[in-house]
């Protein structure tokens, strides 16, 4: 494979798969045969002839350039053409897989290709052995999968290790100190690779005192982590505060065009890169919920961000930019500022003021990660601007990982949403880059395509972030099945258009390999045994509408926050109502919701283009699951499916109940089920019970509350306490 550690890992992958299964493993090392020479032949059985250009080989994993060409890559390019396969690189991470006389062979042009190909073999498992299959390219959609980790070095005396974690403590980092268990940031570093993601940012966005070092004197702890995610091909991100130039230099100002702050950002990021020649950039979060920023120096968010890329250009750097600006000190009465609305007035006409190597970071909502929001308007105000869609992995809106919340069907909407209707692009082809040809054809129900468009064109994007929801719990995400949505995460962040219910299979059969039970085939579920067919049937009973579910009995129709405030678990109507920071639902007793219309309300829908702007703007044309997002209305007010608002929230938090009691027995059902290890059953049974206590919480609170309001009773007559 040529040198370095991704070369490596690649070998001790296969050596390792290998010892496992029986077989023998072959590794050309650069000098034997050339710098380039074929990377790991992996034999039928463990006696693999050594001297011989190859053995009996079942596999092969090769760099595209390797001399010798080894013979199954030779038959193999002959076949090309009959496979209607052509032969474009496969650039810095993408491979090609193939299978033919008996030989699977999997090609890169680089070893992180390899890397990923090998993982890509592991979710085909058996299949990759059995037929012939023609070639196929694969190649992630963007450069960027990165996700944050709100880790804190030291303990915040509100927040704790792990703002937002629910998963135990850092990975990272403990009681001040870099974690004393680095051999899990390895393991760390191999979970990611086989999702996709390629960087992490190891410290939170809010950047306290200690964290703020990380910069400068604790350098040597990024290091460290840097070279256990390094093999794995997963790079360093920091998050920095920006007023590091006074908090850590002693300068008076942190003012972004002052000289002596710039060659402060520009020192302190040769140190960094002395120290961790591959890091990947900073993560800024500027002017936001009380954290410093640019505009106490009366200069842009561009200014900011700038300052800081010209400091990380020289080594190749990338700041992410969050665009997570708004005022948290909101009174109530003022019914013109409209959280909602911040990001794209702030932002907007900064568009084409960037570097180019600042990644706009854009919360997919226009609010907080709630189960449901429209897509941010911004995304498609930008079109001179990377960008980046921020999605939550960590379920701090969701369930916090008490709940089952498979959240990949929420993100897929939010890719496939196309901000200028059916003929422009959609945010998967926004944030990735991509034209919109590579995109699915989009339902014949979305309204028709309207203004500005044009505008957009075909650029690098910034890809997808997700903020962590890993600790160092034993099933790494504290509910077993919340790894799904890690697993996720990366798998779109390679592929946007991936299927969600696709991607659960994936990770279905990796993690519980129900088809290993049974005799495969080439078709996932073909030769399952009855157990593994009904653990798969059963799981995705369980996660495919867990989201859905999720929505029923929290918060209705788009309104959000009614969550208990500060840590945002359970339901409290009123908790956030009259608070500063900006999340109302403005209900009394004629009605609910927030008027964010352009006729009568705050305005917010006029930030998307057309159709949105008009679609939005109607309460009759807007989706029901977003009225109240954008419309106060009577509890009366008669929604599509003929129901009016009133009796909806009572029917969805029944259902929303009843759908979280079938699912925690059906799960009861699968105890004992051989593929199901009995901790990690008694661990989801568990939190199953939590989940319904809390589902059943939400919907006496929703009831009530709203029944109280409106005086009107439910139409079918059922108890609200
Ligand atoms: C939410 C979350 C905070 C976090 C913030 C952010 O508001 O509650 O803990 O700091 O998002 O994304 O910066």
């Amino acid at each position: 494979c040529g040198g370095g550690p991704l070369a490596e890992t690649v070998h001790d992958e296969v050596a390792r798969a290998c010892a496992r299964y029986g077989g023998g493993v072959r590794h050309s090392a650069p000098g034997t045969t050339g710098d380039r020479s074929p990377c790991a032949g992996v034999g039928g059985d463990a006696d693999v002839p050594g001297g011989a250009e190859e053995g009996p080989f079942d596999l092969v994993l090769a760099l595209t350039g390797a001399e010798p060409v080894p013979d199954a890559v030779r038959r193999l390019r002959t076949k090309w053409p009959a496979h209607g396969g052509d032969d474009r690189p496969t650039g810095e991470e993408g491979f090609v897989v193939a299978r033919h006389d008996g030989v699977t062979v999997v090609l890169a042009d680089e070893p992180a290709g390899l890397l990923y190909g090998l993982f890509h073999l592991v979710r085909l498992g058996e299949r990759a052995f059995g037929a012939a299959r023609p070639r196929e390219l694969h190649r992630p959609a963007t450069r960027r999968r990165m996700l944050d980790h709100w880790d804190n070095v030291a303990v915040h005396p509100v927040m704790g290790q792990v703002e937002r974690g629910y998963a135990g403590g850092s990975i990272f980092w403990r009681d001040g100190a870099l974690t004393g268990d680095l051999a899990r940031v390895g393991a760390y570093a191999r979970l990611l690779a086989a999702c996709g993601v390629n960087a992490v940012t190891v410290n939170n966005v809010n950047v306290h005192a200690a964290e703020a070092r990380l910069l400068t004197d604790r350098l040597g702890d990024v290091a460290a982590i840097a070279d256990r995610l390094r093999p794995y091909g997963v790079r360093v991100h920091l998050s920095a505060g920006f007023a590091s130039p006074v908090v850590l230099g002693g300068l008076p100002t942190a003012d972004p065009l002052d000289h002596d702050v710039r060659t402060w950002w520009a020192r302190a990021a040769e140190r960094a890169y002395q120290a961790i020649p591959d890091l990947g950039g900073f993560v800024v979060k500027a002017d936001s919920e009380g954290q410093p920023g640019p505009f106490a120096y009366g200069r842009s968010h561009a200014d900011g961000a700038n300052t800081l890329a010209d400091a990380l250009a020289p080594f190749g750097g990338v700041v992410h930019w969050r665009a997570f600006v708004y005022d948290h000190r909101q009174d109530w009465r003022d019914r013109s500022t409209d959280r909602a609305r911040a990001a794209r007035d702030h932002f907007a006409p900064l568009d084409g003021l960037f570097r180019d190597n600042v990644i706009l970071q854009v919360k997919h909502g226009p609010m907080d990660f709630q189960p449901r929001e429209p897509v941010s308007p911004l995304l498609a105000a930008m079109p001179r601007t990377r960008l980046a869609v921020e999605v939550q992995v960590t379920q701090e809106y969701t369930g916090q990982q008490r709940h089952v919340c498979y959240l990949a069907p929420m993100w897929s909407e939010v890719l496939a949403f196309r901000p200028w209707g059916t003929a422009g692009p959609a945010v998967a082809n926004i944030v990735t880059g991509a034209t919109a040809d590579d995109a699915p054809e989009p339902p014949d129900e979305e309204p028709q395509d309207g203004e500005g468009r044009d505008r957009w064109a075909a650029r690098e994007g910034g890809g997808l972030v997700g903020v962590s929801n890993v600790g160092d719990d034993h099933f790494w995400t504290g509910h077993p099945l919340a790894q799904a949505n890690l697993y996720a995460f990366g798998r779109l962040a390679w592929a946007p258009w991936a299927d969600p219910v696709a991607i659960l299979d994936e990770w279905i059969d990796l993690t519980f390999a129900p088809s290993k039970t049974g005799e495969t085939g080439d078709a996932g579920d073909v030769g399952e045994t009855g157990e593994a067919a009904r653990l798969r049937r059963t799981l995705h009973a369980i996660m495919d509408g867990s989201w859905r579910t999720y929505e029923r009995y929290a918060a209705p129709l788009g309104v959000g926050f009614m969550v208990r405030p500060g840590h945002h678990y359970g339901p409290d109507v009123d908790g956030y109502e009259y608070t500063p920071w900006g999340t109302y639902h403005f209900a009394d007793r004629d009605g609910v919701g927030v008027d964010r219309t352009r006729a009568t309300g705050t305005g917010f829908t006029g930030q998307f283009p057309r159709p949105w702007s008009q679609v939005y703007e109607s309460a009759e044309r807007c989706p029901d699951e977003l009225l109240l997002f954008f419309h106060h209305v009577p509890y009366g007010h008669v929604l599509h499916d003929g129901s009016t608002v009133i009796q909806h929230i009572y029917d969805t938090h029944f259902a929303g109940v009843e759908q979280v009691a079938e699912a925690r027995s059906l799960w009861a059902g699968l105890a004992g089920a051989g593929s199901v290890p009995a901790g990690l059953h008694a661990r989801v049974r568990e939190l199953f019970d939590e989940q319904l206590r809390c589902a059943e919480e939400w919907r006496d609170q929703i009831n009530a509350y709203f029944f109280r309001k409106s005086g009107v009773p439910d139409a079918r007559g059922r108890r609200i306490h």
